[in-house]
């Protein structure tokens, strides 16, 4: 299947705030020509926001990305009032870039695979000495551990795109001495995924159905492929595991 990604969100959303700003630095002499009155930064910047996150909510974005559109023109400003330090806000953007890069990129953020779940997913493992699993995007590394501790027979590898959570579950491992986990920072797109008997993911509806074609010509006949909440658009899974935790977890699971 043909790649279909497309432009980025948080491409989008800066553009949207954009043409937001050069709109409303149109209308202010307009307004003060007319009225006689400069529009406080303040309430130029709310208008801001809530022109982003009209637009944004008009192309059926997620909630949180109309929130996060309405409220960062007016944050801005009280940064600004606020004489927060100049290098608080580069920090807090460094930080959000490398938690959450692939919110941006691949439209998944990063929330974490409970123990519940992990543990229901170790009880569907094939016992076979030597499997190879992988998470496709492994955050903290979370799951991978706990799976390893279950079955040191066996290898557990994740690939992660953000760089904070990956270091994170790198050090994780290290500190844990899990001689059968193995993380690296990777975009799970530039792998072959042929060397691994279980894929394991716990990403969003977007990739899916890319993902679900990239493993059909990957991986080997008889591998399993496994998908916590998100399925693959017509395409049934051959068995589907319902988790006792609160959030009615569903594991999917297709066999290649
Ligand atoms: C919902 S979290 C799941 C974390 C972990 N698998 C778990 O179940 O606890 C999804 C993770 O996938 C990562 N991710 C998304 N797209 C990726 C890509 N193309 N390559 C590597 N990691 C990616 C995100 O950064 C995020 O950490």
């Amino acid at each position: 299947m043909k790649k279909t990604r497309s432009v980025p969100p948080i491409l989008v959303a800066i553009l949207i705030q954009l043409a937001a700003y050069i709109l409303l630095t149109l209308v202010q002499p307009i307004a003060l020509k007319n009225l006689g009155y400069v529009i406080p930064l303040f309430w130029l910047m709310v208008v801001q926001g809530a022109i982003a996150s009209g637009v944004i909510y008009l192309l059926k974005f997620p909630r949180w990305w109309v929130i996060i559109q309405f409220i960062a023109p007016p944050l801005l400003v009280l940064a600004l009032v606020l004489s927060i330090p100049f290098w608080v806000l580069p920090v807090i953007l460094v930080v959000m870039i490398t938690v959450f890069w692939n919110v941006a990129v691949d439209r998944v953020p990063l929330y974490l695979t409970n123990e519940k779940t992990a543990l229901e997913l170790s009880k569907r493992l094939p016992k076979q000495a030597g499997l190879k699993v992988v998470d496709l995007g492994s955050g903290l590394g979370g799951t991978m551990r706990l799976l390893a501790k279950h079955r040191p027979d066996q290898q557990f590898f994740g690939f992660e795109g953000a760089m904070l959570p990956f270091l994170l579950s790198w050090i994780l491992a290290k500190i844990g001495n899990g001689s059968n986990t193995h993380f690296r920072f990777k975009n799970f797109w530039r792998l072959d995924l042929s060397e691994f008997d279980v894929v394991y993911c716990f990403l969003s509806p977007i990739p899916m159905a890319e993902l679900y074609a990239k493993a059909k010509r990957e991986m080997k006949p008889g591998s399993l492929f496994i998908s916590n909440s998100f399925t693959v658009p017509d395409v049934p899974p051959s068995r589907t595991v319902s988790v006792k935790d609160g959030r009615k977890t569903k594991l999917l699971i297709w066999e290649i």
